[in-house]
């Protein structure tokens, strides 16, 4: 398994956690697709020094994604229809794992999707094969094409068989899976709960909630696909209660996410169940955000006498 290497921590609050056996040097992670493949961000963050950041989902092969409007802005957030729009596994590859490789203390964490079971057993065989990938995500919320287009995350048959094969693909790289699941289903708990029984080493959620804006103008869609996903602010409650549920039915880690915007934001989804946080949107409005919000973390501890990090997680008192 490679296991990022932090050389200790400075003084003050320990920011180590683990997830899946990955040590983080801290627990403030760049959510999927709002941090491009990583080296887009070079020059504005300091990428060996964020927990980690997760790629844009990866596919078989390259996407073109939905045709404009694609993203919006709403109330406390914003709508996106991207469509999983992507250079393809094989690309990335090629051209972008090399330089993320170069970066020292770079975790990158690989987000994974496809339409059908064996698509998404592809990506990951090769990925596999590359060095420089420290953990798998498994976007869940993609349409399973073979039934009928309900999405993998909707159905906990569909999710367990998914979850389990593509955790024995990535067992063979001794790369450790984290499910990222859908909101969009009534009990986010079990949906948890089979993919943990599927051997995954964690789950993260929430992605985006299905959504609709209407220009009453035109009486159209504000987003040309129709529905898109809302994330930011506007989610965060909803996102905070799922993850408590999910930490009543899983042991497993839990990467929380959706709406963080501060440092506080982070330390709620850590009481609520979470041992690390992702970050998406805030990241459109400042591109230092993953930074800031784990600058303001440690500062939070230090003026909490949280010690280490870590305690934080579970720590909810109903
Ligand atoms: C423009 C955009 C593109 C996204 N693309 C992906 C993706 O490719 N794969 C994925 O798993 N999640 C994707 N997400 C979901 C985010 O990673 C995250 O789960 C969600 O936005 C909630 O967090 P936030 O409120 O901090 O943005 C995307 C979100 C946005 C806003």
């Amino acid at each position: 398994m490679e296991v990022a290497v932090t050389a200790g921590h400075d003084k003050g609050p320990d920011m180590r956690v683990t997830v899946a056996g990955v040590e983080l040097r801290s627990p403030v992670i760049a959510a999927s697709g709002t941090f491009g493949y990583g080296v887009e961000f070079e020059e504005i963050v300091a990428l060996g020094k964020i927990g980690a950041f997760v790629t844009k989902g990866l596919s078989r092969e390259p996407m073109a994604g939905n045709p404009a409007p694609r993203v919006i802005e709403t109330a406390a957030g914003m709508m996106n229809a991207i469509g999983l729009q992507n250079m393809g596994v094989r690309a990335f590859v090629e051209e972008k794992l090399p330089k993320l490789r170069a970066i020292p203390g770079a975790v990158v964490i690989a987000n994974v999707f496809g339409y059908t079971m064996d698509d998404c057993a592809e990506v990951i065989e090769v990925l596999n094969d590359a060095e420089g990938v420290a953990m798998y995500e498994l976007n869940a919320s993609c349409p399973n094409t073979a039934h009928g287009g309900m999405s993998f995350g909707v159905d906990p048959d569909a999710l367990y068989w998914l979850s389990k094969r593509c955790r024995e693909v990535a067992d063979k790289a001794g790369r450790p899976l984290m499910v990222k699941l859908s909101p969009n289903v009534t009990d986010i708990g079990l949906m948890a709960k089979v993919s943990a029984d599927a051997g995954v080493g964690a789950v993260s959620l929430v992605n985006t909630f299905v959504s609709l804006s209407i220009d009453v103008e035109t009486r159209r869609p504000r987003i040309a696909n129709v529905t898109g996903g809302l994330s930011g602010p506007a989610i965060k409650p909803i996102a905070v209660r799922m993850v408590h549920e999910v930490a009543k039915a899983v042991s497993i880690p839990i990467v929380g996410m959706g709406g963080i915007t501060k440092a506080e934001d982070a330390v709620e989804f850590m009481l609520a169940g979470a041992t690390a946080v992702q970050v998406g949107t805030a990241s459109y409005a400042d591109p230092r955000a993953v930074e800031n919000i784990a600058s303001g973390l440690k500062k939070w501890c230090a003026g909490h006498q949280v010690s280490e990090v870590r305690s934080l997680t579970r720590g909810l008192r109903v």
